[in-house]
């Protein structure tokens, strides 16, 4: 991965910690203990729903950030079926996602039930495969390639601007609540 770009290097990051995230959610949802609802009082069960939860919120930010700036300079280079492709992905996660999030919120807030269980399984499966077919696609079809696809200024520039909108929401996000 050391030609990676500035921006393929930060993009890169943000597929690999969401890979992360989504393994350990497979792993909740189909692996030894899938027959076992997920427990509140459980740390690791509790810090996975946690994590989904802002994980999720930090998905849309990402996808937002590829909508809105990079999909469109692929489309400047010629790679419009790939742009057109790419979004149609997450407009196709879109729902997924926002169905994994309130089947989490509902859990940690009104606790875990044998139906909420199949539900959230469902819906983590469902996404989970979305997802990693997405990510796969990404990495090998734009983020290995941005050295060719975008001009070393236009990278930098992005790999910036990406950085700041991200790290800034957080820091907002944090401060809003602590407020
Ligand atoms: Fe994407
Ligand atoms: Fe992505």
């Amino acid at each position: 991965m050391s030609d990676l770009t500035e921006l393929g290097a930060v993009m890169h990051e943000e597929h690999f910690r969401t890979l992360v995230l989504i393994c350990g959610l497979e792993n909740r949802v189909t692996g030894e203990f899938a027959d076992r609802p997920i427990d509140l009082h459980d740390v690791e069960d509790r810090t996975l729903l946690e994590n989904l939860v802002v994980g999720l919120e930090e998905i849309v930010g990402h996808n937002a950030f590829e909508e809105t700036v990079l999909f469109p300079l692929l489309k400047d280079v010629g790679a419009d079926d790939l742009a057109v492709l790419l979004t149609q992905e997450h407009f196709a996660m879109g729902p997924l996602a926002k169905k994994l999030r309130a089947l989490a919120v509902e859990i940690l807030e009104q606790g875990s039930s044998t139906d909420r269980w199949t539900a959230f399984c469902d819906a983590a499966t469902d996404f989970a495969t979305h997802l990693m077919l997405h990510l796969q696609k990404e990495e090998t079809t734009v983020v290995q390639h941005l050295g060719t696809l975008l001009d070393p200024d236009v990278d930098h520039a992005l790999a910036l601007r990406r950085t700041t909108e991200r790290d800034g929401g957080k820091l907002g996000s944090q401060a809003g609540k602590a407020a």
